[in-house]
């Protein structure tokens, strides 16, 4: 793939309260800046406000996928024990595969931030050419989350034959095996 192609990104924020306009949504924004700190390739952001209903976040992921064909998807909310909380559900039933190592990852590393990371149930998937990947509602979980597995998401884009991700070398360092 040529290094000019612009990667779309998806950006779902699944919150009942921001998707009625009782809240502001702090998350999507938090993760188009982090995007645009890290990333020095082309990308374009496709952001969405949903409620908190899997039918819905089905239907976006699914549009996120395979209409928009973004690269990558990274959702805010849903992820803990609460009735309402089904982001996770519904990134499980329009997967293809799943990516359990991300949750785990994500996980292990909130934890020496703050206890209740145990609480999010967030993981991630492949679905159409895309990598989906939740992370919990918290504004300040994006950018903790992010750090830890960001530096395997350009590589898992090339497996995935979408657009080769260039990241700024001085914030980040990430990793592409010599061969594959
Ligand atoms: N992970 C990080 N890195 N930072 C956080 O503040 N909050 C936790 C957890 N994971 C948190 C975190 C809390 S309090 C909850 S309830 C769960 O994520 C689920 O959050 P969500 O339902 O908003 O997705």
């Amino acid at each position: 793939m040529s290094t000019a192609q612009t990667a779309k990104i998806g950006i779902v924020t699944v919150s009942d309260r921001a998707s009625r306009g009782e809240y502001e949504d702090l998350g999507g924004p938090a993760i188009r800046a982090y995007l645009d700190e890290v990333l020095t390739s082309p990308f374009e952001a496709v952001a969405r406000i949903i409620s908190d209903d899997q039918e819905g976040i089905e239907a976006t992921l699914r549009d996120m996928c395979d209409e928009h064909h973004c690269c990558l998807v990274i959702t805010t909310g849903g992820t803990g024990p609460a009735v309402r909380d089904v982001t996770p559900e519904a990134t499980e039933a329009v997967a293809q595969k799943l990516m359990p190592g991300f949750g785990e990852l994500m996980r292990k590393v909130s934890l020496e931030k703050v206890p209740t990371a145990i609480l999010s149930r967030q993981t991630a998937a492949i679905r159409n050419g895309a990598l989906i990947v939740n992370l919990p509602g918290q504004p300040k979980a994006i950018r903790e989350c992010l750090d830890a597995v960001f530096p395997a998401i350009p590589h898992c884009v090339t497996l995935l034959e979408g657009p080769w991700l260039e990241v700024d070398e001085e914030r980040m360092s990430i990793f592409r095996p010599k061969s594959k």
